[in-house]
Formats: structure tokens, C-alpha cells, sequence
């Protein structure tokens, strides 16, 4: 039997309908949530992602600024911006979008933002914060969304074996993270693969819930999924079609059509996890201006 599509379109609609309260309870207060996202170059891919950030701010009624450098940035243009926006009253979050050129130390980067307006999760204190299961983390938005969207589609994570392939700091590793704490959307035993695991299919078999953020295209084949597994494809692919109007089409790191005749639940790509980065991205910034104006 084809698998249920999981529609993270539909579970990250539900979520903003959450947080509208919010944000308008804090809007009454006369604190508008603010968030910075500054984008340095022009990886197109990047473009369309902040972009879209930026959009779904307006939809929501969070204030938004975007900061565009251009591609020669010095790093230190860039720590003064971060510098600025560290003490802006009016931007509660922000987030440098990555990658970043390479005359730019990312972590050096990441380390100059204000955790507590570190609404991507990735300075070291929020980093340690989310690995020791401190509420007061902002976790990374990919790995947070894609939990929320196994809890919200009442997949049982608790005791299931959770194969992660991909360790990035972005997704793999802090998916990793929360998959093991206890609590809601945890107690998971997980192994994670990567590039040089051995005989790859022989552990993401093992998976009764499989998360692949490894950024090939279609790399997962039906062949490498357990029956009845739920798959969960962080992957965005462009590959070229000469039929699309771009030129291009989006693939995850799943081949799709195969995939979904093995497994019980599989995530599409685009409408899957990509809208709940974004969704959680919103809610992180909420959630910092509330600690603000608390
Ligand atoms: N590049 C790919 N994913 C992300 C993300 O979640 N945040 C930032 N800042 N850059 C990214």
C-alpha cells in the first residue's frame, strides 16, 4: 500500500494559526516581534529561502528586516551588521543564512550573535543549552520542525529507532539530539550516518523512522527502506529538466516514487519539511521576543 504523504504545508498552517495570539498579545503590549535575516551574496537558493522567510514574517505580523551584503563582504563588515542588529531594539532574532563565502569564518559568525536573539539555535550556548535539554534553548528551526511534525502526525518516536543520515550542525546533529531527550517527540534510540558509513542500507533499514538531510539527490532508493517506516526527506535538490519552466525541478534525497511504496508515512518535497523550518523559524523568533518583553 503507498505510503500516507505527510503535508508539512498543512501541519506548519496549524502552528501559525497557533501563534497568532501571540503575536498579537505582544503587539497590544506595543512589542512587535522583530527578526533580522541577513544574506551575504548570491546563492540563489539562499535568495529564495530568505525570500520566503520574509514573507511568511508578513503573513504573520512579525516585523522583518533583510540585510543584503554583497558577495566580497569583509568578515568584519559583516561582524559590525551583526554588531548593530545585536543591540537594535527592534529585532528580537536573527539569523546569518548559510553558507557564507569563503573570506568569512562561519564560526566566528555564529559566536558574534547575541544568543538570546539567536533564533536559528546555533551559538554554542544555545548549542550546549538544547544538548542538555534547557527548555530556554532555541533549537535549530529544520530539526525542531521535523519533530513537531512527528508528534503532530502522531508518529510514536518514544522506544522506535530513528536512523539520521546526514551529521551537519543544521539538521543531523541537533536532530540527533532531540530525538534522544526525554519527553514528547524523544526517547528514541538513533544512529547516525554519514558519508563514510559502511554498507549505508544496511543501517538505514534498521530505521523505523529514517530523517535524510544529506544533500544528494534521490540517494535513498526503496531498496534501502524497512517496510512500514516512516520517511522524513530534509533534502532539497535542484536537477535539471529541460521540461520545467526554470529549467530545473526540486528533488529531495529520497527517490520519492519508490520510497513511498515501502514506507507507511514519507514527507514530499517541496510542501514537506521546508515549511516547517520556516514555521519554526517564526515561532523561535516569538518566543525570543517574549523573553524580551518578560
Ligand atoms: N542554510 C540552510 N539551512 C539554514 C538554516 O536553517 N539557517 C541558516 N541561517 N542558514 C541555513
Amino acid at each position: 500500500m503507498p505510503a500516507e504523504i505527510i503535508d508539512g504545508k498543512r501541519i506548519a498552517q496549524d502552528m501559525q494559526q497557533e501563534l497568532r495570539p501571540q503575536i498579537e498579545a505582544l503587539t497590544a503590549r506595543g512589542v512587535t516581534p522583530g527578526l533580522a535575516v541577513v544574506l551575504v551574496g548570491d546563492n540563489p537558493a539562499s535568495q529564495v529561502y530568505v525570500r520566503m522567510k520574509g514573507r511568511a514574517c508578513e503573513e504573520a505580523g512579525i516585523y522583518s528586516e533583510q540585510i543584503n551584503l554583497p558577495a566580497d563582504t569583509r568578515e568584519h563588515e559583516l561582524l559590525g551588521v551583526i554588531d548593530r542588529l545585536n543591540t537594535d531594539p527592534k529585532i528580537h532574532g536573527m539569523l546569518v543564512q548559510l553558507p557564507l563565502p569563503e573570506q568569512i569564518n562561519e564560526m566566528r559568525v555564529l559566536h558574534r550573535v547575541n544568543p538570546s536573539k539567536d533564533v536559528d539555535g546555533f551559538h554554542p550556548e544555545n548549542v550546549g543549552k538544547a544538548a542538555m535539554g534547557d527548555p530556554t534553548a532555541f533549537r535549530p528551526a529544520t530539526p525542531y520542525g521535523v519533530q513537531q511534525m512527528l508528534v503532530r502526525s502522531g508518529v510514536e518516536t518514544s522506544g522506535a529507532h530513528a536512523v539520521i543520515v546526514g551529521r551537519s550542525n543544521i539538521v543531523g546533529r541537533p536532530m540527533a539530539s532531540l530525538l534522544t531527550q526525554k519527553g514528547e517527540g524523544g526517547n528514541a534510540t538513533v544512529t547516525v550516518c554519514h558519508s563514510r558509513t559502511r554498507n549505508i542500507g544496511e543501517v538505514t533499514r534498521l530505521g523505523d523512522i529514517l530523517i535524510v538531510a544529506m544533500g544528494k539527490p534521490e540517494f535513498i532508493r526503496g531498496d534501502m527502506v524497512r517496510e512500514g517506516a516512516v520517511v522524513i526527506d530534509v533534502g532539497v535538490n535542484r536537477v535539471d529538466d529541460k521540461r520545467a519552466k526554470q529549467g530545473y525541478r526540486l528533488v529531495g534525497d529520497v527517490a520519492f516514487d519508490e520510497v513511498a511504496q515501502v514506507a507507511s508515512a514519507i514527507t514530499p518535497v517541496p510542501g514537506g519539511v521546508g515549511p516547517m523550518t520556516i514555521t519554526m523559524l517564526l515561532y523561535n523568533t516569538v518566543q525570543a521576543a517574549r523573553q524580551w518583553a518578560a
